[in-house]
């Protein structure tokens, strides 16, 4: 099957063009039609530069310098202003990490809903009033009508990410990239999330692409995981082939890190992985996961961070392959979740 979206060796550069500093570099992923896929990584990974990249909306001084990212056949890095402006009303939709950067403080929801659908499907003032209401019941907000009228800040943080879901999706896109959109919410509220998620993508056979640092989010709903060090993908596969026999040791520490779901729906959190990701300034040759892996061997400042297969759509770029032949689970607990 042709892929809905496809970004290739994409990279995204900050600074001065003589030095630059590399946010993303020669990331690549897919996603097909309908599907969901898991973009995971911790913070400062390159997630949100990758999403931003295929709305063409990288702030700047940040810049997309190379790649390809083609979105149902249509290169996306070639658009016009036009074609820009229809494939971000029509074709993709995206929920930003930063729920206050996307909702006005001053406008009522349902004026901010109806705004959108005059603006992106030129729709009439009293119909986009109507309609809003329709697209907040359509997202699980109960009593719609009085809720239309509420300001953002009257609203929980489930609410309001509801509000921003209906909002990236009113114009029905074939993709919605979703940044991060349950961080700020606790697990019962997290999981109502992913679950409206999972409903609208089965209504509408609408693709995903879930941005998240927490294993445990993205094992609940996604059917393929990209996997994001320092600006580059690092393993991709199956979520059953990441769980049963992840193959980089970044990905292994991301797994041993999901925290464990309490009883009383608390969460503990086990220990992170150890010393922190580089600075964008710190250039590493060869392997970029080299000074906190526990399986770092002398060559590996000389690997290409190239994706080799593993399995059927499962690769990594660790050439070590210190787990080849393990098979198991690193977490027997983490994929009792799903
Ligand atoms: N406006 C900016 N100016 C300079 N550096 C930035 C800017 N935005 C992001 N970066 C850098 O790019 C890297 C990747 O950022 P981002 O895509 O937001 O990561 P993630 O979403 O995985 O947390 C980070 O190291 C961050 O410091
Ligand atoms: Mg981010």
């Amino acid at each position: 099957m042709t892929a809905l979206l496809r970004i290739e060796g994409l990279r995204v550069e900050f600074g001065d063009g003589d030095a630059p500093l590399v946010a993303v570099d020669g990331a690549g992923l897919s996603v097909a039609p309908g599907e969901v896929v898991g973009l995971i990584g911790e913070s400062g990974s390159g997630k949100s530069l990758t999403c931003r990249s295929v709305m063409r909306l990288v702030p700047r001084p940040g810049r997309i310098a190379a790649g390809e990212i083609e979105f149902d056949g249509r290169d996306v890095l070639a658009m016009s202003a036009q074609e820009l402006r229809d494939f971000r009303a029509h074709d993709a939709g995206m929920i930003y990490q930063d729920p206050f950067s996307s909702l006005n403080p001053v406008y009522r929801i349902r004026d901010q809903i109806a705004e959108t659908l005059r603006v992106n499907l030129g729709v009439g003032k009293a119909d986009a009033r109507a309609q809003a209401v329709e697209l907040l019941d359509g997202v699980g907000i109960r009593d719609p009508e009085r809720r239309a009228l509420s300001y953002p800040h009257e609203l929980s943080g489930g609410m309001r990410q509801r509000v921003m879901i209906a909002l990236a999706t009113a114009s029905r896109p074939r993709l919605l990239l979703a940044d991060e959109p349950t961080t700020a919410l606790d697990v019962t509220t997290q999981a109502q999330i992913l679950a409206l998620l999972l409903r609208l993508r089965a209504e509408r056979a609408m693709a995903v692409l879930l941005v998240s640092h927490d294993f445990g989010v993205i094992a609940q709903v996604c059917d393929r995981v990209v996997v994001m060090y320092a600006g580059h993908v690092v393993e991709t596969g199956p979520l059953a082939a990441l769980y049963t026999n992840a193959q980089h040791p970044y990905t292994r520490a991301l797994l041993e890190s999901v925290p464990e779901l309490e009883s009383a729906g608390r969460r503990t959190r086990r220990p992170g992985i150890a010393g922190v990701p580089p600075e964008l300034t710190e250039v590493l040759p060869g392997c970029v996961f080299k000074p906190r892996c526990r399986h770092a061997q002398p060559g590996c400042e000389a690997i290409s961070m190239a994706l080799e297969p593993v399995s059927e759509g499962h690769e990594t770029a660790c050439p070590v392959r210190p787990f080849a032949g393990t098979g198991s689970a690193p977490t027997a607990r983490a994929g009792a979740q799903r």
